[in-house]
């Protein structure tokens, strides 16, 4: 299995572009089993998430073209098969994504279970009872998901708590539903807005996306669409971090600071300098970094997804600070790992105290997660001598060519085989 090699110190200087969002991707691709006319889907990373998406999506029938620009196009016109198998479930959790479109367009879903994962059990229970609100039968059994319907209608559904992937499931399904349908406590994530313009494209009629309270007014079929996907918000937030964290000065292109608020400020307080253009970020890192805390929230908060990362600046920061995670119940895998490198961290349930300290310093660490990969490369970058990751499978999941990325501005990192 892969490593990765960072030698620490090196400030990042530089520019680089930021790639789609892996977290919208996902769900637009899914959304072309909603139709029989293709899809073109415009601005999607070269990721190991998307590609197992695409494997999911051929193995159902679709037939897919992908051009020099990394676009794709996908033609749902002759799909054989509703069943989403555990080999491919097993490996990516957001296969569950197929799920809506494969019952609202054909009456039927088999789908692998997902399982837990390393940052939590994440069960699936709001999607189910969705989509039985929504007229679903749903069976359990084996292992699978077994749903069935003559036709989905329109509910008004109230989730117990925000789910991002369950809003956009039950979104995708209520398209094609007889009647309307109301998502109530509905994700506000950037990435649900970008699938309702997505849908919106291929002849949905979505309202409210970006609020909690969303309206699908479901039609008879949808059309082929174009959509391109919007920059990747927590790529972007990564990148920004490393610099701050290196003493650097990195530009950001091709990426949209109003999906930052929240990182944006929280950098600030930390005393990062930040500039915005229109599709540009500019980070500088200051000599010291003051201690900040965090509390991860659904979207607008601050988002679950930065909090290892942040970890790492805090550990580096001029004082003591808390980070609460509020979404997972198990997403602190990477203390152990930073803690290894030197950082003071004390975990308390789902709390974990930063006591910032002047440096760290490198050592052989290992990915347990998607994100957690992201911190510990971080972490390499600023941490005295050399670190060396292993598992980076995991970091290949959400980060488009990370080393190449890290490696023109400047950083001293490798990937080594073996
Ligand atoms: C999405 O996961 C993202 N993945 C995650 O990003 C992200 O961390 C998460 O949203 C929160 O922002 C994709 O979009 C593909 P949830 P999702 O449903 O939808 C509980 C990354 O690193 N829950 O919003 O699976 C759940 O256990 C990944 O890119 C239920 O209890 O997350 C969790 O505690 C990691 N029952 C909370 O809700 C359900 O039916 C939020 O989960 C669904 C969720």
């Amino acid at each position: 299995m892969d490593k990765i090699l960072v030698r620490g110190g090196n400030p990042l200087i530089g520019s680089i572009p930021i790639s789609g969002a892996k977290n919208a991707t996902l769900p637009a691709l899914a959304a072309s089993l909603l139709t029989a006319e293709k899809v073109h889907l415009s601005g999607i990373p070269h990721l190991r998430d998307v590609t197992t998406m695409l494997e999911l999506l051929g193995q159902h029938g679709a037939s897919i073209t992908i051009d020099e620009r990394l676009g794709v196009e996908i033609d749902c016109s002759g799909i054989n098969n509703t069943c989403a198998p555990y080999n491919l479930v097993r490996t990516m959790r957001a296969s569950i994504l197929v799920m809506g479109p494969l019952v609202a367009r054909f009456g039927e879903a088999e789908i692998s279970l997902p399982g837990g994962c390393a940052i939590g059990s994440r069960p699936v229970d709001l999607h189910l009872r969705g989509l039985e609100a929504m007229g679903a039968k749903i069976e359990l059994g084996g292992g699978y998901i077994r749903a069935t319907a003559s036709r989905l209608h329109g509910a008004r559904i109230v989730f117990d708590l925000v789910t991002v992937t369950g809003t956009e499931n039950l979104m995708m399904a209520a398209t094609l539903a007889n009647g309307r349908t109301i998502l109530e406590n509905a994700a506000c994530e950037p990435e649900v807005v970008d699938l309702a313009n997505c849908l919106n494209s291929m002849g949905a009629h979505v309202e409210g996306a970006g609020t909690s309270t969303i309206t699908i007014h479901g039609v008879d079929k949808l059309t082929g669409g174009q959509h391109r996907i919007l920059p990747d918000r927590i790529e972007t937030a990564t990148f920004m971090v490393a610099a701050a964290l290196t003493n650097g000065d990195v530009t950001l292109t091709d990426t949209d600071p109003s999906l930052l608020h929240s990182p944006i400020a929280k950098l600030r307080e930390a005393g990062v300098e930040i500039d915005m253009g229109q599709d540009t970020i500019t980070v500088r890192g200051p000599e010291k970094l003051k201690a900040v805390s965090l509390k991860t929230f659904p979207y607008p908060g601050f988002p679950t997804d930065l909090q290892a990362q942040m970890m790492v600046l805090m550990s580096l920061s001029e004082g003591a600070g808390t980070v609460t995670e509020t979404i997972f119940e198990n997403r602190f895998m990477h203390v152990s790992e930073l803690q290894r490198l030197g950082a003071d961290i004390t975990v308390r349930g789902n709390s974990a105290m930063v006591m910032g300290k002047p440096k760290l310093v490198g050592a052989p660490v290992m990915a347990t997660d998607l994100r957690a990969s992201a911190c510990l490369v971080l972490a390499g970058l600023a941490a005295e001598g050399e670190t060396i990751i292993s598992r980076v499978y995991h970091i290949d999941r959400g980060y488009e060519r990370i080393e190449e990325k890290l490696l023109a501005l400047g950083a001293d990192i490798q990937r080594i085989s073996g």
